[in-house]
């Protein structure tokens, strides 16, 4: 069976500028016709045929955001063929997701350690801030004794990384860290004051109050204590201290959106030992064959999704391929946005995502 809608007529695709290189090493799979339809929405989930970039605008606005976009491997139909491209590739998605995020969303980046590190000066640029990055380790099953180390010239790679990023929040233009000094500075109170109106002997200027790497973001009641202390001690003349809106100094719900949410269960660390997908997880079509090279698994998309967003949360999913993050997304109870413009993954993507949230098979007509 290599077509899911025999009778269907091509949905339209919607314009994308031209990649920056390329056709995809081959497909097992491509589907003749188009889906039926433009977008499957259901159990939360906004599934779009089409370009992201196209979508971004009507899309809510995300807590967190799952790329698995391009890794200069021609991994798929515009991926690049090798890494020095990969910065243009993301540079127009990174651009829209920053002007879509908010001062708590988490970004994670997956990708190869070449790719990401191509592109890590672009998420920089546009005020992603590298938090950690996670390695996904596949094993040593995942090259099954194929490779000749002496024809590779390197060791064997077994990994891809998922890099956190959390979007840098600015008050009046300045990082936080800026922002909570400056704001100290003004109300005319010297930094000894604030470890005592942090109850404290030295923390708050150690932490708080630091320049540094060693700089803290505080917790609400810490925030409370600062701001209470200087909108009461500090220059008359200057209050409010510590406002978002100019108006009055900043409650602790508006503080604690200020940054981005993260959860980890005990023993998870940053080295993700997981096989590569096969067996029955791996998507494949009625003949046995994996529809998508780089299906992601769901298990590792759950545990990104959780750790950093609650239920009713909003998911990008820029480049759905399967819909991997989307169905983790689902099945968590949050709420996802995906796009994928390939006819041939939209359509397996679409009817996994159904099969798997036992839904009322849509694309009744399979045939074979
Ligand atoms: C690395 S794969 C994602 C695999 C996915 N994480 C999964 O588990 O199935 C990237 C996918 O993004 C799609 N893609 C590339 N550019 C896109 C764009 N601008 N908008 C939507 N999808 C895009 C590609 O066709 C490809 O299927």
């Amino acid at each position: 069976m290599d077509d899911l809608n025999s009778d269907a007529q091509p949905a339209k695709r919607s314009l994308r500028a031209a990649p920056t290189s390329t056709v995809g090493r081959g497909k097992a799979i491509v589907l003749e016709k188009g889906p039926t339809v433009d977008v499957h929405k259901a159990d939360g989930a906004a599934l779009h045929f089409g370009d992201s970039l196209s979508f971004y605008s009507s899309w809510e606005r995300p807590t967190t955001i799952v790329s698995d976009g391009a890794y200069g491997v021609l991994g798929f139909e515009g991926d690049t063929s090798d890494h020095l491209d990969v910065p243009a590739w993301y540079e127009p998605h990174v651009k829209a997701w920053s002007e879509a995020a908010r001062p708590n969303t988490t970004l994670w980046f997956w990708n190869s350690e070449i790719g990401w590190a191509a592109a890590h000066p672009i998420l920089e640029k546009y005020g992603w801030r590298y938090v950690n990055c996670n390695i996904w380790n596949k094993g040593v099953g995942h090259i099954a004794g194929n490779v000749n180390t002496q024809k590779i010239r390197r060791f064997p790679v077994v990994t891809e990384v998922c890099v956190q990023y959390v979007f840098e929040a600015r008050v009046g233009g300045l990082s936080l860290k800026q922002w909570l000094l400056s704001e100290w500075k003004r109300s005319g109170l010297t930094l000894r004051r604030a470890n005592e109106a942090c109850g404290v002997k030295d923390a708050a200027v150690r932490k708080y109050l630091d320049q540094g790497h060693l700089w803290y973001f505080p917790p609400v009641e810490a925030m409370q204590r600062l701001s209470d202390y200087a909108n009461e001690h500090g220059r008359p003349e200057g209050r409010p201290y510590f406002s978002l809106n100019g108006k009055t100094p900043v409650t602790g719900g508006e503080w604690e959106g200020m940054r981005s949410k993260f959860s980890c269960p005990h023993g998870v660390t940053n080295v993700w030992e997981r096989n590569a997908v096969r067996g029955e997880e791996r998507v494949k079509s009625d003949d046995g064959r994996a529809v998508h090279l780089n299906q992601k698994p769901l298990d590792l998309m759950s545990r990104i999704i959780e750790a950093s967003t609650d239920v009713g949360d909003v998911i990008w999913e820029p480049f759905g391929g399967l819909f991997t993050g989307s169905l983790a997304a689902s099945r968590l109870k949050r709420r996802a946005f995906s796009a994928e413009t390939d006819s041939t993954y939209f359509q397996y993507g679409v009817r996994r995502f159904i099969e798997a949230t036992r839904q009322m098979p849509l694309l009744s007509s399979v045939s074979g």
